[in-house]
């Protein structure tokens, strides 16, 4: 039999991607808005949301201690050095477990999470007229969508959303974040930086608990040039939950990324071996996870250090027939042009690289011709 040696994979790989797209200026089908669906008030949704049996969620019960870890972060900025050390391997524990976690104590005021939650539910309960002026287009994804991935004729999800730079700032454009409600953007800008702050100290936590220099990731994630990007989820409320999902299955393509979950309303689901399960948010807490871009850097060193893997997991989210449900996750991503691949350090003859070096940029552009895609990427 013919085993599949790493350089085979990656030729295998390359071929299937193609660096000559170009995404299109304007999406290829009509764009249908899913909270009108959902406002129409009919029993059954469209065709278009159906998803193949295999795919479906399934409710099934689920013990009320099953969740992922939470974490609290107040002792690792203010603890003694023995308090510091047990959250950091609580951190460690969780990226090769799990690779999602909650925190809660992680400095970010219960005020502005909640504000930023509640000024964005808001813009979505705007007339849609409001939220038109704000349309996107595959191109940037920038503004107000209904669809991720531009096939035309996919099956898609029952969701809408908003999509946001903040950083790189020559990203940043304002006029393009909402201008009503009248706070929205001041909320969004504070909430915006206290997240990079976090993304930064949970890189210098993940290059430690990894054996590399501090200041190692923040480095190959391109300096103070790294990405923050943000997209607001809204999901209105399903006839039909058990035939569609919010979000189908996928794996985060950038670095890491922060969910602010809806504080009332459950849905995202995580995949620990076979099963799902279905994420119980703590009161304020804020949710990380592993992205591609990690997993790329190092996945191969914890497998050899810790016979675990720091992996970007699978995740998906459910919706509700009578509730709706926001979530506001925060994308901390590599400069988009830096080369990401397997630490220089860790490639040997024995042990060769088992990704190829690609930008950030090129790796998004083949995210967002195909959608979610569970782990296939
Ligand atoms: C995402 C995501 C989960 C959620 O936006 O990538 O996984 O709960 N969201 O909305
Ligand atoms: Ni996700």
């Amino acid at each position: 039999s013919q085993t599949l040696d790493t350089p085979n994979l990656i030729s295998l790989v390359s071929t299937k991607l193609n660096f000559n797209m170009e995404l299109p200026s304007e999406w290829l089908e009509p764009i249908v808005r899913v909270q009108t669906l959902s406002d129409t008030g009919s029993p059954v949704i469209p065709d278009r949301y159906i998803k193949p049996l295999p795919q479906r969620p399934s409710f099934n019960i689920q013990s009320d201690s099953q969740n992922i870890p939470i974490i609290d972060l107040y002792e690792l900025t203010k603890g003694s050095a023995t308090a510091q050390k047990a959250i950091m391997d609580q951190i460690s524990i969780a990226c090769r477990e799990w690779g999602f976690f909650q925190v809660v104590n992680h400095g970010i005021s219960g005020e502005l999470v909640d504000g930023a939650r509640e000024i964005w539910k808001e813009f979505f309960h705007q007339p849609m007229e409001v939220k038109q002026n704000y349309a996107n287009a595959p191109k940037t994804y920038e503004g107000y969508g209904s669809r991720l991935g531009i096939q035309k004729g996919a099956i898609l999800d029952w969701s809408d959303y908003f999509f946001l730079h903040y950083l790189p700032s020559k990203l940043k454009n304002h006029n393009k974040w909402p201008s009503q409600p009248p706070f929205l953007r001041g909320v969004t800008e504070e909430y915006s930086k206290e997240i990079v702050r976090l993304g930064n100290l949970l890189l210098w936590v993940f290059s430690i608990n990894l054996g590399l220099q501090e200041d190692y990731l923040k480095g190959a994630f391109g300096g103070d040039d790294i990405g923050a990007c943000l997209r607001v989820n809204f999901y209105p409320k399903c006839p039909q939950p058990d035939l569609t999902l919010g979000l189908s299955s996928h794996s985060d393509p950038g670095g890491m990324t922060f969910l602010l979950p809806d504080e009332h309303v459950s849905g995202l689901q995580v995949r620990k071996g076979d099963e799902w399960i279905t994420v119980k948010p703590a009161r304020h807490a804020i949710i990380v996870n592993i992205g591609d871009q990690i997993q790329v850097s190092w996945g191969r060193r914890a497998k050899v250090l810790t016979n675990g893997i720091y992996k970007s997991v699978e995740h998906r989210v459910i919706v509700n027939p009578d509730k709706e449900r926001v979530s506001l996750a925060y994308f901390f991503n590599p400069k988009s042009d830096v080369l990401i691949k397997p630490a220089t350090e860790l490639v040997t003859s024995t042990k060769p690289a088992l990704y190829q070096p690609m930008t950030y940029d090129d790796y998004r552009l083949f995210i967002r011709t195909k959608g979610p895609q569970g782990k296939s990427q």
